[in-house]
């Protein structure tokens, strides 16, 4: 069945632009922040492996899943859900799943603002040529500097914050296209730079070594979910972001091709990114554990050493905040589309509450690096315990629940027309990914980390022998 509906908030201009503004979504601080960091802390190449396997075999059919669902309701994630379970004959109440990705998206950008206000402040700090010469104890000790000062974060955060609500407010298609043309070749021939020095440093064939031969005996259970749910996070999956872009696409633009595009692009930025630090990190006797503060220890230390290092680190560490930009206004977009389209509000007014609730969520984790420090639950401060919540729990929880209604509760006749493809072995590729694999490797990676999975195989022992 053909359903022509519009977007009351207009469409693309073109495929062209729906692919950069879904890539600017995808790259961001996920690729260059987060995935070095949690593959340092993961034992390395057996990690990246799984996280490859989960964006090729999770990843891009659910990013399908979305950008269909999106497309066909034409609406923000929670009216689009409405609508299309409505429309199938099934529960309004899968709106909630539109809900549960606006709770994720203002949780996981209250943290990601003060991250990438911290690439903000380092635009600074490199081009004041802070970094020339500077030692590994140095490198440490200016980010120190910056952690450990509650009203610098709460700045940076806070000019981050207002900037993501401008171009918010504006809509995110007048801008963003142009902006993403130019500064996403910009962000991918500065890591070319970055990784000319690595490969100088003479540890890059250790730390090729390091990310490309896995060891599995070093592999547990959790670092599988977190490689599935960084998988999610890093391509905008599982809370409606992609969706709502996917709702402002032109119909009869191929939904399999652009997700392939924009997940290849996506990957290769985050194995860039790993290319990049582990050398600087092994040359120096850093620790590959060292946690959320790897990329901004590691490579301050690069351009110090660098020629012309203080252009180049301002350079870099703008373009890191613009990629983070671009995908904060993702982040936000949901909540945003539904204030306008249920509320009769206007952009800027959405966009001003959205960005209050998020600034005062990101008070907590602006704490959690000072004064809060030492105040814990299950032994994760604030930060670690929205990290564990939204890239191990909501994340994965929201992609199940996509991939589910998509294809099984979805007609095959909706998703064949959406899709496009063709009723042929693309198609049924696609359908038995997110049908059977996609589904499957969630729940099963969630039973084994609660441990219920020995549980269960007990139980079957049991009854069977
Ligand atoms: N994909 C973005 C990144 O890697 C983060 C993001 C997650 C954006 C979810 C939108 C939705 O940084």
């Amino acid at each position: 069945m053909t359903v022509r509906r519009t977007s009351m908030h207009g469409e693309w201009s073109s495929r062209m632009a729906f692919i950069l503004a879904a890539t600017g979504s995808a790259v961001g601080l996920g690729n260059i922040w987060r995935f070095p960091y949690i593959t340092g802390e993961n034992g390395g190449g057996a990690f990246v492996l799984v996280y490859l396997l989960c964006i090729a075999l999770i990843g891009v059919p659910i990013m399908m899943a979305e950008v269909l669902l999106g497309r066909r309701g034409r609406q923000s994630p929670i009216n689009t859900m409405r609508t299309l379970a409505t429309e199938e004959g099934h529960s309004p109440l899968w709106q909630l799943l539109g809900w549960a990705g606006v709770i994720s998206g203002f949780l996981i950008l209250s943290f990601y603002s003060v991250i990438a206000g911290q690439a903000l402040a380092y635009i600074v700090r490199a081009a004041g040529g802070l970094f020339t010469g500077i030692t590994v104890a140095d490198s440490k000790q200016i980010y120190a500097a910056l952690e450990s000062d509650p009203e610098r974060l709460l700045a940076w955060h806070t000019l981050f914050m207002a900037m993501t609500m401008v171009v918010v407010a504006r809509g995110v298609k007048s801008g963003l296209e142009q902006a993403v043309r130019f500064l996403m070749p910009g962000l991918l021939i500065m890591m070319l730079v970055l990784l000319g020095y690595a490969m100088s440093t003479g540890a890059f064939a250790q730390a090729m070594r390091f990310l490309f031969r896995p060891d599995f005996t070093a592999l547990t259970w959790n670092a599988v979910l977190t490689a599935m749910g960084q998988a999610f996070f890093t391509l905008s999956l599982g809370m409606g972001a992609i969706m709502v872009y996917g709702s402002y696409l032109p119909k009869r633009t191929s939904i399999a091709q652009t997700s392939i595009t924009i997940a290849v692009a996506d990957t290769m930025v985050a194995l860039l990114a790993g290319m990049v630090i582990f050398p600087i990190v092994f040359i120096n006797g850093l620790e590959p554990t060292a946690g959320p503060s790897l990329v901004f220890k590691t490579l301050p230390i690069a351009f110090g050493q660098m020629w012309g290092g203080p252009f180049f680190g301002a350079l870099f560490f703008l373009l890191l905040s613009f990629a983070a930009w671009t995908s904060a206004i993702s982040l936000i977009e949901p909540a945003v589309a539904w204030m306008v389209e249920n509320h009769g509000m206007s952009r800027a007014k959405a966009a001003v509450w959205a960005g209050a609730i998020t600034w005062v969520l990101g008070l907590g984790t602006v704490l959690s690096f000072n004064l809060w420090s030492e105040v814990t639950l299950f032994g994760k401060t604030f930060f670690g315990v929205l990290d564990y919540l939204t890239f191990n729990v909501m994340l994965p929880l929201g992609g199940l629940f996509i991939a589910v209604f998509a294809a099984w509760l979805m007609s095959r006749r909706s998703t064949v027309d959406e899709l496009a493809i063709g009723d042929g072995l693309g198609y049924e590729t696609w359908r038995f990914l997110v049908r059977f694999i996609s589904p499957a490797a969630v729940i099963i990676v969630f039973l084994y980390v609660l441990g219920l999975l020995p549980l269960i195989s007990k139980v079957f022992e049991a009854i069977f022998t």
